[in-house]
């Protein structure tokens, strides 16, 4: 074998169905995408800036983010060195992974959870600690008994992805009290915009005891995850390594140019999240009227409770025109998540759902 032996077991990530496929392979012309937590409307009030950009994408970008990571910084009120982008608030669980981790170091991750943490782990050589949720949440104290003298991260996704169930302030500020400084604590907030008022507040808790990571994403509320940029506010320190080791152009202009017109100007995402909020309303009233359980979400998504497998119901969706997640591979096959999506999109979900229901 060339490669590393290691390697060789790592299932890749399935993102899940793109439109362009299911259009392609079902011969459809209408297909509704509810399967990737991604924002339903294009940010088209960034057409200007992003065909700015057209003038220079023959020149590599700017290796700092200079203008947006100085609005960013002013935004949240931290130095602008403690900021790190990324290609997307992925990459920076990578490179966190690839400038902490040595031989024999472990991580903690929940399960299930955010696939990544985990893939990126095994990629980069360290030992897992699986601690599973405990009624669909994570649980602070079962983590807290994995730590050992090896453990280097600990992974938390808050609001968690399956599941769409937070973990508010005095939770973590009290596991937080418990657990070694020396550990670096990652808070990946990928939906923070649409986190309910008793969310914590990370970055006092990051100035308070240092090694954390916090990182939030334009993919999400911004509405751009197709141009791939997140970022982390950590510790000088790690900030530092952090980009040190990073491509030095790994976020690309056009990115760089939307990023800092979306954060100058929130209206666009506000909308996003208020609109997001009613039809996660409108998604609880149906699946409630058509029995099915469910739990409310701190995010754009609904885990729901199917209580049988969810392939058929999936594969019926779909040849509708309809993607929604099914859950087998993260151990839950009787659960499927669904995106909050535009109205029609919503509705038709539901009506397609009760169809499958009544066969
Ligand atoms: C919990 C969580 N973290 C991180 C990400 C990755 O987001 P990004 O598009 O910023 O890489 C996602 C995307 O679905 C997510 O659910």
């Amino acid at each position: 074998m060339i490669y590393r032996d290691d390697l060789k077991n790592i299932k890749p990530y399935q993102p899940g169905k793109p439109i362009e496929e299911v259009k392609r392979e079902l011969r459809l012309k209408k297909v509704y995408k509810l399967a990737s937590n991604e924002s339903p409307f294009s940010p088209k009030y960034l057409k200007k800036a992003l065909l700015a950009e057209l003038e220079n994408i023959n020149r590599y970008p700017e290796s700092s983010c200079f203008y947006l990571r100085k609005v960013l910084a002013k935004e949240l009120k931290v130095k602008p060195e403690t900021l790190v982008f990324g290609n997307g608030s992925d990459e920076i669980i990578a490179l966190s992974l690839r400038a902490l981790i040595s031989e024999g170091d472990e991580v903690i991750v929940s399960y299930p959870s955010f696939l990544i943490y985990e893939i990126q782990a095994k990629i980069h050589g360290a030992k897992i600690k699986k601690v599973p949720l405990r009624n669909l949440k994570y649980s602070l104290d079962d983590i807290a008994k994995k730590i050992n003298k090896r453990t280097k991260i600990i992974f938390i996704a808050n609001p968690d992805n399956p599941t769409g169930s937070y973990l508010n302030s005095s939770q973590v500020r009290n596991f937080l009290k418990k657990i070694p400084k020396s550990i670096v604590v990652f808070l990946d907030e990928a939906y923070f915009e649409f986190a309910p008022k008793d969310f914590p507040k990370s970055l006092k808790l990051l100035k308070e005891r240092g090694n954390i990571i916090i990182t939030r994403t334009f993919s999400k509320a911004y509405s751009l995850a197709g141009l791939r940029i997140g970022y982390a506010i950590t510790t000088k320190e790690i900030a530092t390594i952090l980009n040190t080791i990073r491509e030095p152009f790994n976020i690309n202009r056009i990115a760089q140019s939307c990023a800092l017109t979306a954060l100058k100007n929130k209206k666009f995402m506000r909308a996003v999240v208020a609109f997001t909020n009613n039809e996660k309303n409108y998604f609880y009233n149906q699946l409630s009227g058509l029995g099915l359980s469910f739990k409310e979400s701190a995010t754009n998504f609904v885990l729901v409770d199917f209580k049988k497998n969810t392939a058929n119901l999936f594969k019926f969706l779909l040849k509708k025109g309809v993607i929604i997640r099914t859950l087998a591979g993260w151990g839950l096959p009787n659960y499927f998540r669904v995106t909050v999506g535009l109205a029609k999109e919503n509705k038709s979900f539901i009506e397609y759902l009760k169809q499958y229901l009544k066969k």
